[in-house]
């Protein structure tokens, strides 16, 4: 037998146990045993940057006030943002949008149910695409994401590098080969779940009550806490900046980002680049015309995107008249509004502002 039979006849023996396991095992999840393709694709995307039970609420509130792809097709975009306030990774939910007005123009509005055609909407890779067509339409095709590519190398004993695009792309085809027509679904969530509940990540898989203990070739050379091989990303550069809450009794300064970049098109505190001390920063708040009564410094912040981590001072500049005043182009929210209104990502929220 060769190599590759080899692996072939592993991933076979672990259809039915693993569905099984499945059927009996699943954690009862709101975009669970229902096959709305428009759900499912909401709670996959949320799901590739954010724990199951933080995803809960994003995934209510977001059906709730966008229910079907025509009303995502036609919201607004800072009340879309606003829905996804937190979760990061805001050119995700533009995309979705994309995807929606394409449903809308390419599908009139019903959500297409073959692969290619929802591979092909923007936004939309390899894993969301097997995802949707799998959990909705039983088409058996294969959702790879980060838990099966962990898990799928366990089970092969396989050292390969999971970062690397070919390796990925193999781990699909090898996938795609076993999954069961009758069963495409309950197999692909078999393998996600089983990542996520048993097959764990960082150290000690729970193989004692593995439905594929059996089966498992790193299980049997006693090496799946050193799986998978993940080679590390290049370093992330460090930016430092300083960030303003500029207020008077119940308006605070904030601003739009450009349409391009960094968290694009979203709402933001006034920062600037580098670390200023107290005297700096009262002197750059004179600099844009505002007159400081008071100034509190709020200590620092981190936060980390894909490739830049910011780290964070802050000063509360407490000014008379802000609108007035301030001669740099800021946008003046009163108290209801920066809670309601404005998408202002994670990466401030250290700097929350409250008004007393
Ligand atoms: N992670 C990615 N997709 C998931 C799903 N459908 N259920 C639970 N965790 C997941
Ligand atoms: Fe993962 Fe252990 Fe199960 Fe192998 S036996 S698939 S390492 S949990």
């Amino acid at each position: 037998m060769t190599e590759g039979e080899r692996e072939h006849e592993v991933l076979l023996s672990t259809v039915r146990p693993l569905t099984g396991w499945y059927r009996k095992n699943k954690r009862n999840l709101p975009w669970r045993n229902q096959a709305d393709a428009y759900h499912i694709w909401v709670s996959e995307i949320m799901l590739q940057q954010t724990r199951v039970e933080a995803v809960k609420a994003y995934y209510a509130r977001f059906l709730e006030e966008l229910p079907n792809v025509k009303a995502l097709a036609e919201a607004d975009e800072d009340r879309l943002l606003k829905l996804w306030e937190g979760l990061g990774y805001y050119n995700r939910v533009r995309n979705m949008q994309k995807a929606a007005r394409q449903i809308m123009e390419i599908h009139q509005g019903a959500f297409p149910e073959t692969y290619e055609e929802i591979r092909a909407l923007t936004g939309i890779g390899n894993y969301t695409a097997g995802a949707v067509a799998s959990f909705a339409f039983g088409i058996p095709k294969p959702a790879v994401d980060g838990n099966v590519l962990r898990v799928v190398s366990r089970l092969l004993c396989s050292e390969e590098d999971i970062m690397k695009a070919g390796v990925r792309s193999r781990i699909e085809q090898k996938i795609e080969a076993v999954i069961p027509k009758d069963a495409a679904s309950d197999f692909n969530q078999g393998l996600i779940e089983l990542g996520a509940i048993v097959c764990v990540p960082n150290g000690a898989p729970k193989c004692d009550i593995c439905p594929l203990a059996d089966i498992c070739q790193a299980r049997a050379k006693g090496c799946q806490e050193q799986l998978p091989v993940k080679k590390k990303a290049k370093e992330r550069r460090i930016e430092k900046r300083t960030v303003f809450i500029f207020r008077d009794n119940c308006t605070v300064a904030i601003k739009k980002r450009p349409a391009r970049g960094l968290l694009a098109g979203l709402y933001e505190l006034p920062n600037v680049s580098g670390h200023l001390n107290g005297q700096e920063a009262i002197d750059y708040s004179k600099s844009i015309g505002l007159t400081p009564v008071r100034i509190k410094e709020l200590g620092a912040a981190k936060h980390i995107f894909s490739h830049v981590e910011w780290h964070m001072v802050g000063y509360e500049v407490l000014v008379d008249e802000l609108e007035r005043n301030c001669s740099e182009a800021m946008i003046f929210a009163d108290c209801g509004e920066l809670e309601k209104k404005y998408p202002i990502p994670a990466a401030f929220s250290a700097y929350r502002v409250t008004f007393s």
